[in-house]
């Protein structure tokens, strides 16, 4: 499964795009509210815990203590009403969600970090009606930038469901995948990452990419086809850990855009070129497929060795 167990205080990244990137996330929140946020019901007392437990663990405890040059808490006379000021953007926001609405709580969770947060729940299933088993459900998100899916798709469903369109996921992934969530125990953070080429989209990306590829109705492209200004090296740094309380499992991610050109020019481009050979010729060249390298691959190494 590729993950590292990582310091709990290294949960979340902060960058120099942070304050653009903020921008970015409080006009997609606007726009597309209905892409952004997700919530399978807003009305199930372990969603609201989960959702305000993320949320408080953020502001009250994380950000302040991590980032207190970003995050400021301030206590009222009482000591009974906190916020926190984000001195970025200058704006106040509570530190606990509890008077807020679930998608209000999300929203701000999403116009003040540069992350991607998915929650699921474990739910109990007596499918084949002689052993109970626990499988986890996506219940809420705040999600702007994830590549090449869309979370609206996935909400509600099972982690396997959640994976249906990635290729040996049940033969190669789902049983290791399911006994870690089984066995993952509140306190460890860890941190898979991955990557792929993208030619045609920048940081906003909710559209299904799956579907074209294995359709097969992608056009090959040429290298005189490649928009620079449009080719990146995209990965996303995700983590996984265990909310105590809710006993939620987060999934997170940041994700970064490397301009292909920069790449090139910082001599690396080899490096990638071969990369991109080891993904179509890897143990599961289906993932090849999933990632559009049919479209790309050819163009972009050509482009790299060029
Ligand atoms: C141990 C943890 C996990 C592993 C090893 C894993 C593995 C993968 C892999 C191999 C892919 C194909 C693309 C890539 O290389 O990343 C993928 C895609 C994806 N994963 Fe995971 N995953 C994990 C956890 C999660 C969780 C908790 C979620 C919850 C939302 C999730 C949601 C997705 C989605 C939405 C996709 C895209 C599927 C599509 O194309 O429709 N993953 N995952």
């Amino acid at each position: 499964m590729g993950l590292e167990t990582l310091d709990p205080s290294d949960f979340l990244i902060f960058d120099k795009t942070y304050s653009e990137r903020l921008n970015l996330r409080r006009s997609l929140v606007e726009q597309h509210p209905e892409d952004v946020i997700g919530i399978t019901d807003d009305y199930d007392s372990r969603i609201q815990l989960a959702v305000q437990e993320l949320y408080s663990y953020l502001f009250k405890t994380y950000l302040p203590s991590r980032y207190p040059s970003i995050f400021k808490t301030h206590c009222d006379k009482t000591y009974s009403l906190i916020t926190v000021k984000n001195l970025v953007t200058g704006k106040i926001i509570p530190a606990d969600a509890e008077s807020i609405s679930l998608p209000a709580a999300l929203a701000i969770i999403s116009e003040n970090v540069d992350e991607d947060f998915f929650i699921l729940l474990p739910h109990q299933v007596n499918e084949n009606k002689t052993s109970a088993e626990t499988v986890y459900v996506l219940e809420a998100y705040s999600a702007c930038f994830p590549s090449g899916f869309q979370p609206r798709d996935k909400i509600g469903k099972r982690l396997a469901d959640i994976h249906g369109p990635v290729p040996k996921y049940k033969e190669k992934l789902q049983k290791s995948m399911d006994r870690f969530f089984a066995r993952l125990e509140v306190g460890r953070l860890v941190k898979r990452v991955n990557w792929a080429v993208t030619v045609d989209e920048e940081l906003y990306s909710n559209f299904d990419k799956s579907g074209p590829a294995f359709e097969g109705t992608l056009k090959k492209m040429t290298v005189d086809d490649l928009d620079l200004n449009k080719t990146f090296l995209r990965s996303e740094r995700q983590t996984l850990h265990r909310l105590p309380a809710s006993n939620a499992i987060v999934f997170a991610f940041h994700t970064y855009l490397y301009p292909i050109q920069d790449i090139k020019a910082e001599g690396s481009a080899e490096d990638l070129a071969l990369a991109i050979d080891g993904l179509q010729s890897g143990s599961v060249p289906e993932i090849f497929t999933y990632k559009n390298g049919d479209k790309w691959a050819d163009a972009v190494k050509q482009y790299l060795r060029s």
